[in-house]
């Protein structure tokens, strides 16, 4: 069963792609190379590679035909779609951007889906990459998906708008789909193959380690007045390797309800280990498993930073049966320093 994978060549792309493998489906990536890797797909993951934009109807409905010599492929029976920008920080300061590629791409994409399930009479579902800055200040913590959405910042909103467009193409044309609003992802394969690579890297426990390889000089902690235990944000961090384990299940949640043809409601699920961590916890954490002591310094906080994001993932372990396999912090951070060592060559 081949799968197309939009953002297939970023982080949490290239580990479904390989838990996909896995798991006997077929993926086809689909990535602008933007910020993906191209090696990652062609030479780690071994799979269809196709470079071109979710925007580009006309591919995306060959694709979805069936028509692509490139790959030679059956025809494509599900998407999962993370291609985005995810900067909160440029977000702020380049809205346009991020509506552009987050929100009117993707339109370009559910538009292109929709159009060939109605000539086809098919049914592709899509399984779409949300987060939790959807949510903005949340009012409870753990944060379950009944939170009210309220995003701080342009990205949060991008997400949010096509949240609504799969709702209402539910509503209207049937399009079936699962929503992930992740918490923040962290770790790498345990093979140390594959891993994260971002640039600009804004993610803190990379940052870690950029301060221990001398990359970077210093690490800012953004405020430690927070109300907080320690005064620093605290967030949940959750293994990669237990995102791409919950896109297998919400996929086939999808092919599940094929036979549902009336309205849909896309199902919502929050993707998060259930427990915080505050960045002085993390420093701490990250220095025990290196080994390494980490140079920092508070700066002052950065705007729209919510004090506390700790996911309740009830709703994934009851519907889906997902519950993560990598649950310790130490853990995740081990698989994260071995990919981070060999991507950069220290030994
Ligand atoms: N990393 C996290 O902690 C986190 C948390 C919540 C949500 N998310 C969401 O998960 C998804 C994946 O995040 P990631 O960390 O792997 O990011 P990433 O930047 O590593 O991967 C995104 C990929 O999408 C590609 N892309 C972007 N725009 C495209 C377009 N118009 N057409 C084709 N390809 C395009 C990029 O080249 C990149 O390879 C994103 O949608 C992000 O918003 C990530």
């Amino acid at each position: 069963m081949s799968i197309l994978v939009t953002g297939g060549a970023g982080y949490i792309g290239s580990h479904t792609v390989r838990a996909l493998k896995k798991k006997n489906f077929n993926p086809i990536v689909l990535d602008n190379l933007v910020y993906g890797h191209e090696k990652i797909v062609t030479e780690r993951l071994n799979v269809p590679f196709i470079e071109g934009d979710i925007s580009d109807q006309n591919l995306i409905s060959n694709l979805l035909k069936g028509n692509n010599l490139l790959t030679k492929e059956s025809k494509i029976e599900g998407i999962i779609h993370f291609a985005a920008y995810a900067y909160v920080g440029e977000s702020i300061k380049n809205p346009i951007k991020y509506y552009k590629n987050n929100v009117e791409k993707s339109l370009n994409l559910l538009e292109s889906i929709v159009q060939f399930n109605k000539n086809s009479a098919q049914f592709i579902p899509i399984v779409f990459s949300s987060t939790c800055a959807t949510y903005g200040y949340p009012q409870k913590v753990p944060i379950s998906e009944d939170n009210i959405q309220n995003p701080i910042n342009p990205y949060g909103w991008s997400k949010f708008f096509v949240e609504r467009f799969l709702k209402d193409f539910g509503e209207s044309y049937g399009l079936k789909s699962v929503i992930f609003r992740y918490f923040n992802a962290a770790g790498a394969d345990p093979s140390s193959d594959i891993g994260e690579d971002h640039n600009p890297e804004t993610h803190l426990i990379p940052l870690i380690f950029d301060v221990i390889s001398g990359k970077k000089e210093i690490l800012e902690v953004f405020g430690d007045d927070y109300p907080t235990l320690d005064g620093t944000c605290i967030r949940d961090y959750i293994h990669v390797n237990d995102l791409a384990d919950a896109h297998i299940k919400g996929l086939n949640f999808l092919f599940n309800q094929k036979n549902k043809l009336k309205g849909f409601s896309p199902e919502i699920f929050n993707l998060g280990n259930g427990k915080g961590f505050s960045v002085k916890e993390v420093i701490e954490k990250v220095s025990l498993v290196t080994g390494k002591k980490i140079n920092y310094k508070i700066a002052k906080r950065r705007e729209g930073d919510p004090p506390v994001l700790i996911s309740s993932s009830d709703k994934a372990f009851d519907i889906l049966g997902w519950e993560p396999r990598y649950k310790e912090i130490e853990l995740i951070i081990e698989h994260a320093w071995k990919w981070y060592c060999r991507n950069n060559s220290i030994n």
